[in-house]
């Protein structure tokens, strides 16, 4: 028969990326019953009845016992912790959250849906900063997804000194970190598991050299799932700024938003709409191909500044493409994005 020791080791291994750690060291995990066919029972208490992770803890916690020679079914059941109990465990991880070090302000950008430009968005914004003389790294948390050092062409292995990976910098002097700097294939597509995610974001804060900052970005992908969870909930952010297109359904990206921000305490400082208008080239009239900017409605939704609309231009797309983003003009949105800086400056 299989011992409960067994099942309590593979448990360790599951993390519940909300809290990032084991269900069992959360004591998440209330009965473990094993029958004589093998078939093992699982009680799993919740800090929330509606946990968004729950399909994947469950799964992990599958996965993970799969791997006992001679498991049957596998049954899990799962309640909801009382409130205190679930409320004591939340606080923990605010305590737990990593030191500030030499950064002055660290700014994650975040978006409901992808592509609708984030990555260019806080590449621009890293720009502006390091044109006004501020020193800036931007740290890519998206894992399976890197773009940010293919749109500063940056291609440097980073290389470690003392236990400490140093960041390439660009031709600006952006100090920049991402996956696919690391990863030696730049085709291979990145498969990775909720708790890798979060440990390499985790490295990338801690055992990255970042030195002196005014600024740190995270660019973070689309939507709202370990990535963006490790970062409101290890990463000391001062504050969240959200990237929406005019296309951008109202309602899911509020609702996203809202939850994060309450639920972890950290300031949504406003909302930038991407892709909003053309300008003419020829008699420089604003033409909004989309209609109406959503962003302002979704801005007032959740309470948040609207920080300003973002035109399209064809050149962006260029430049960000080839790598060359420091070498992209167009006073229009420079501008704009000065102003945003100067809005949110805290
Ligand atoms: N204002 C703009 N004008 C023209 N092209 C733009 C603009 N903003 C972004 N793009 C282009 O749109 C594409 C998607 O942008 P980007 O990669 O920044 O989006 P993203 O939100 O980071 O995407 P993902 O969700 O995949 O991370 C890119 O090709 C980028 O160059
Ligand atoms: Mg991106
Ligand atoms: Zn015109």
């Amino acid at each position: 028969m299989i011992n409960k020791e067994e099942i309590i080791n593979k448990l360790k291994k599951v993390m519940d990326p909300e809290l990032g750690m084991s269900i069992i060291d959360a004591n998440m995990v209330r009965n473990i019953s094993i029958d004589e066919n093998n078939n093992i029972k699982i009680v799993l208490a919740l800090t929330s009845p509606s946990c968004p992770l729950l399909d994947k803890i469950k799964e992990d916690i599958l996965s993970n016992l799969k791997e006992i020679q001679g498991v049957n079914n596998i049954e899990i059941i799962t309640e909801v912790m009382p409130e205190e109990e679930a409320k004591k465990l939340l606080s923990k991880i605010r305590i737990r959250k990593l030191p500030k070090m030499n950064i002055k302000r660290i700014i994650a950008i975040l978006s409901g849906k992808g592509g609708v430009g984030k990555s260019s968005i806080t590449s621009l914004i890293a720009v502006t900063l390091a044109n006004m003389g501020y020193k800036v790294g931007i740290l890519d948390a998206d894992i399976t997804g890197s773009s940010i050092s293919k749109i500063f062409g940056v291609k440097v292995t980073p290389f470690i000194v003392e236990g400490k990976i140093i960041p390439p910098k660009s031709k600006k002097g952006i100090k920049i970190i991402s996956m696919n700097l690391i990863l030696l294939d730049e085709e291979s597509p990145v498969i990775w598991r909720g708790p890798l995610i979060s440990s390499a974001i985790r490295q990338f804060y801690t055992d990255v050299d970042w030195g002196e900052l005014d600024y740190l970005l995270i660019d973070l992908p689309p939507g709202t799932s370990d990535a963006q969870l490790t970062v409101m909930q290890i990463l000391p952010l001062d504050g969240v700024i959200i990237v929406t297109s005019p296309q951008e359904l109202v309602g899911t990206i509020v609702a996203k938003a809202m939850n994060m921000s309450i639920s972890l305490g950290i300031p949504i400082l406003g909302v930038i709409e991407n892709m909003s208008y053309i300008t003419c080239p020829k008699c420089g009239e604003k033409i909004s191909i989309f209609g109406e900017s959503k962003g302002k409605i979704i801005a007032e939704k959740i309470n948040t500044k609207f920080l300003g609309s973002i035109p399209i231009d064809p050149k962006l797309t260029i430049a960000c493409d080839k790598g060359i983003i420091e070498d992209y003009e167009n006073k229009e949105i420079f501008s704009i994005l000065k102003e945003i800086i100067e809005t949110i400056s805290l």
